[in-house]
């Protein structure tokens, strides 16, 4: 059993905090949104994450998880510090890091015995040498720190699934001695543990996350191509997907990749590129195919619909993926904007974000359920594909609706099922634009000696 202390309890820092002391540590949580630590010491989330309220409650009670907003109570006896502070996108695509340095100042003013610091939120490379700097300076008097890189890789909807079960844990420093006790706290989770230097930890996560990105940009270019000559981008990522060097997941065409990592990390490793002098080809192409993937939907709602201009259009799903109430750069913040925009009424419908998506779409009109969405809209439009979409009464849906137009901006919907219900439907390269093209369902025999 180990102290910890973290640094930002937001989605990666309450989650990391929840799962070490979950595997019997005694963790220390610091936060400086005091309304945050006074909710939680009350056992009110500050984000939707499944499981985490259950997990948070049981390793309070148990005595291994506490909530601060004072430094010297958080470090008081920690052997670690876990820095999972925001590291949003400056105003050129840059990391803007002001809240990793006040973190790291405050540690080295109020840490009265050696630490390892280690930082968990995603860094331009070259930050754990800058960290150690600061620390080196603003301490009071001389002390033993180092300074290790420990990236997240945490899906939002799945994150404490993803820190129980990780693919790989990635450990970077200067001091082989610092990574093997940061590896030590890992050990139970029984998975690879790559150890390396600093830069290398800190590109490995930026490349990873960079690589996802354009998984999903190259599968909506596809989609594209795919509506143009006729073919159905899902059963193509199926047959691709079975190719072990290509991999079955990330490859689902929609509207493209939302969220706090994906849109800031691609812009800063560009960013990082382009600032040593470099051109970021492929960078600056995913997110040239990303960003127009939302109006995109846009158009074909309004091809469908014949303008937008006095229609009434429902949104199914808000937040920027299935399982979150995060809304951070979500497509469904876009698309109510520019229907709006076109004079259209908007009506909307979230599970989980309806209550955080307000601030970000006043005009909105938030309903009860999918079914006041649809009732008297001139269009439909999937933008989150919450698993209780894929289960509606359609036909109480299209019976509801002025007209029966369906948008599947996720394609969790088989286009030959919608038609035949007498919906107008578009998805996202599933066949000819709109063509009521008969369509091949597509089969996979395994040969019984199959490998
Ligand atoms: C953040 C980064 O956005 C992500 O890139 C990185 O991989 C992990 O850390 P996230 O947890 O989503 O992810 O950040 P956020 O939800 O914004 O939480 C940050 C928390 O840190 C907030 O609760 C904020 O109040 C707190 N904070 C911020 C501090 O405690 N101290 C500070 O100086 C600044
Ligand atoms: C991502 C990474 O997966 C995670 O490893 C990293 O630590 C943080 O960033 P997250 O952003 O929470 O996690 O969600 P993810 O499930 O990766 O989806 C990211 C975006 O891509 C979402 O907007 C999602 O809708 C989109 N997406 C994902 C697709 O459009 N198609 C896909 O096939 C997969």
């Amino acid at each position: 059993m180990k102290q910890i202390s973290v640094v930002g309890v937001g989605y990666v820092g309450l989650v990391t905090a929840a799962c070490f002391s979950d595997l019997g540590n005694r963790v220390i949580a610091l936060d400086v949104d005091e309304q945050r630590v006074s909710n939680l010491r009350k056992g009110v989330m500050p984000i939707y994450e499944p499981g985490l309220e259950e997990l948070v409650e049981r390793n309070v009670a148990a005595g291994r998880l506490t909530f601060t907003t004072s430094y010297e109570e958080a470090l008081k006896g920690s052997e670690f510090v876990f820095i999972c502070v925001g590291t949003p996108s400056g105003v050129e695509g840059e990391a803007d890091l002001k809240y990793v340095e006040a973190a790291a100042r405050t540690i080295a003013k109020t840490m009265t015995a050696p630490l390892i610091v280690i930082n968990k939120s995603t860094v331009p490379v070259g930050t754990g040498d800058w960290v150690a700097e600061i620390i080196h300076e603003a301490r009071p008097k001389p002390m033993d720190f180092w300074v290790v890189s420990c990236p997240e890789f945490l899906r939002e909807g799945a994150a404490i699934s993803d820190f129980m079960n990780p693919h790989r844990t990635v450990l970077g420093s200067t001091s082989r001695e610092a990574a093997d006790k940061v590896a030590q706290l890992h050990l139970p989770l029984r998975s690879p543990i790559v150890i390396t230097d600093l830069r290398t930890a800190e590109m490995i996560k930026y490349a990873s996350n960079a690589f996802l990105a354009t998984k999903i940009s190259f599968i909506n270019e596809i989609a594209d191509v795919c509506e143009s000559l006729g073919a159905d981008v899902k059963e193509v990522a199926a047959g691709m997907g079975f190719d072990a060097r290509i991999g079955k997941y990330f490859l689902d065409a929609g509207l493209g990749y939302g969220g706090s990592c994906f849109p800031k990390d691609v812009k800063a490793l560009a960013y990082m590129a382009e600032d040593m002098g470099l051109e970021p080809q492929i960078l600056n192409a995913v997110m040239r195919v990303n960003g127009v993937r939302r109006m995109m939907i846009v158009d074909k709602v309004r091809d469908l619909m014949g303008g937008i201009s006095g229609k009434t259009v429902g949104i199914l799903g808000l937040a920027f993926k299935p399982n979150t109430d995060d809304m951070r750069d979500a497509p469904s913040i876009d698309i109510a904007k520019a229907l709006i925009e076109g004079g259209a009424t908007v009506r909307a419908f979230d599970p989980v974000a309806m209550e955080v998506a307000k601030g970000e779409m006043p005009k909105v009109e938030m309903m009860p359920d999918a079914y006041a969405v649809a009732k008297d809209a001139d269009a439909l439009i999937i933008v989150t594909e919450w698993n209780e979409f894929k289960h509606l009464d359609l036909e109480r849906i299209r019976d509801s609706m002025r007209e029966a137009v369906l948008l599947d901006g996720r394609n969790i919907y088989q286009p030959e099922q919608i038609k035949d219900l007498g919906f107008r439907y578009r998805g996202v390269g599933r066949g000819y634009n709109g063509s009521a093209d008969s369509h091949i369902k597509t089969e996979v025999k395994v040969q019984p000696n199959a490998v």
